[in-house]
């Protein structure tokens, strides 16, 4: 594989994989890795420690307004930092996924975002940026595009696995209407809705394993880039 720019979009909703596969895309790639749902968290995290009511959406942008934050692009891990504290599990917890949602659509906090986001990837020869608007809104030029699909009872049953395996319960009709509630909610919302953009390349990871995806997806950048 060659070490010449570029920049790889992957879009998609939660429980296709997403994470895993371009932080391995990345490493493969020879490429930095930029988790943007991760800086979503953040700033949901900052809001959550600020007390702000989170119907609100002129206080949730006044507390992110001067976010003290940072986020690293290594794919090998994730630094994540608020106020100079490694909040990498802290965001991934109950109480930041929940509110995560509200604190996503306010339109103060997806430009603060999204500005951020446009400076990481333009500071990196190579990377792989990962989010939801990444093709359509944020880098509409990435070299490739890529929307990871799956259907709503393969992500639900993957989520389901995980939150065994982690000791939280198994209740999967419960999490198949989290996950439906959630992409409802991602795709219906006014700014930057969830939707593939119309140059992407869809990848359906239901009923494929993560090397399976990987080799698909490294398919699909050597052939976009060779078609210049
Ligand atoms: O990928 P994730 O679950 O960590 O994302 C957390 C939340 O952030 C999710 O509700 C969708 C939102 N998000 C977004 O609106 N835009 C992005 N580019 C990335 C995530």
């Amino acid at each position: 594989m060659s070490t010449s720019p570029l920049v790889v979009a992957m879009d998609g909703p939660s429980g296709t994989g997403k994470s895993s596969v371009s932080r391995m895309l990345a490493q493969r790639l020879d490429a930095r890795y930029l988790d943007t749902g991760a800086m979503y968290r953040i700033a949901t995290l900052h809001a959550l420690r600020k007390g702000v009511d989170l119907t609100d959406p002129a206080a949730i942008a006044d507390a992110t307004a001067g976010l003290p934050w940072s986020i690293g692009t290594d794919p090998a891990g994730e630094q994540v930092l608020l106020d100079g504290e490694d909040v990498g599990e802290e965001i991934r917890g109950d109480a930041v996924t929940k509110a995560v949602s509200a604190v996503s659509a306010v339109p103060a906090v997806r430009e603060l975002l999204v500005a951020a986001q446009r400076r990481l990837a333009g500071e990196a020869e190579r990377i792989v940026v990962e989010g939801r608007d990444i093709g359509t809104v944020v880098i509409p030029d990435a070299d490739v595009k890529i929307y990871l699909t799956a259907s709503a009872e393969a992500r639900a049953q993957r989520r389901n696995a995980q939150n065994l395996a982690e000791g939280r319960g198994d209740d999967y009709a419960a999490v198949l209407a989290d996950v439906q509630r959630r992409d409802h909610l991602d795709s219906t919302r006014a700014v930057s809705p969830l939707r593939p953009a119309d140059d992407s390349v869809l990848v359906d990871t239901s009923e494929l394993g993560i090397d399976d995806v990987i080799g698909r997806l490294l398919l699909v950048v050597s052939e976009r880039r060779g078609a210049g």
